[in-house]
């Protein structure tokens, strides 16, 4: 936006500027989840414009299959100007690495550029729990971001700044057991309620010794289950996150490692 005149007549086009500006950042959030595919349409600051869409993750999660149902997802919304996508796993300069909660596949799979050329729009993928912690962070210190979701999701940031690459969910922990075991939605299953929180419990400690955060955010589905009393510098947040991170994605100075 441009900063010149001082005059009625330069005020009127700066407003003209930013309100056509606004209009054409839309951005379509779309998060994949290991059981759930969410989508919805964001305004430029960020807020819903849309119903949200949810679809099942197809049970032969490939690449294929997903696309599909995107494409069948996004029909059901209006028009947008760019794209973000949350994916359950690493990603690098938009190619998926890993996905151990979908079909692998998904391995070394040029995610952003096949969006780009199938959907002719400017695409941005990164992890899931990036994109969740894009929505639910303060932008100050260290902050630390856990989702409890199928998957064990982890993203660590600097003053807002994504630090990527952070992978807790397959790092033993106790017992030869990764965190995502434990606490991911097998882990739940196994453990039972209970139990799962104790360990969930028990986890926060560690977490703090290791990476010395100045609050730690806990998202995804099952967030909702904890039942024992948080410490302060420990917050709760909304799932939604999951998708309304989705316009930070574009609005934030991103490293093309994210
Ligand atoms: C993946 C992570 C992902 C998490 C939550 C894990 O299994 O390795 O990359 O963020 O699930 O979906």
């Amino acid at each position: 936006m441009h900063m010149s005149a001082h005059s009625a007549k330069g005020i009127t086009r700066e407003k003209r500027t930013a309100s056509s500006s606004a209009a054409k950042d839309t951005t379509l959030a779309i998060d994949i989840g290991g059981t759930g595919i969410k989508a919805i349409l964001l305004d430029a600051k960020g807020a819903p414009a849309s119903e949200r869409q949810r679809a099942l993750t197809p049970n032969r999660a490939t690449p294929a299959a997903v696309l599909k149902l995107l494409d069948a997802m996004k029909s059901k919304l209006g028009n947008f100007d760019r794209v973000s996508v949350g994916f359950p796993g690493v990603v690098k300069k938009g190619v998926t690495l890993t996905a151990h909660n979908l079909h692998p596949k998904w391995v070394g799979f040029e995610f952003e550029k096949v969006l780009i050329r199938r959907w002719k729009k400017p695409v941005r993928v990164a992890n899931d729990a990036a994109v969740q912690g894009f929505g639910a962070i303060h932008a100050k210190g260290v902050e630390l971001v856990i989702t409890l979701g199928t998957g064990l999701g982890s993203s660590l940031f600097i003053d807002g700044t994504l630090v990527p690459g952070l992978e807790l969910a397959h790092h033993p922990w106790r017992k030869n057991k990764t965190y995502e075991d434990d606490l991911g939605k097998k882990g739940f299953e196994k453990h039972g309620r209970k139990k799962w929180n104790k360990l969930v419990e028990h986890a926060i400690p560690q977490l703090e010794a290791l990476f010395n955060y100045d609050h730690l955010y806990i998202g995804g589905g099952n967030a909702a289950q904890i039942q024992f009393q948080l410490p302060p510098h420990v917050t709760r947040v909304s799932n939604e996150d999951g998708l309304l991170g989705g316009a930070a994605l574009w609005r934030r100075p991103m490293s093309e490692h994210r």
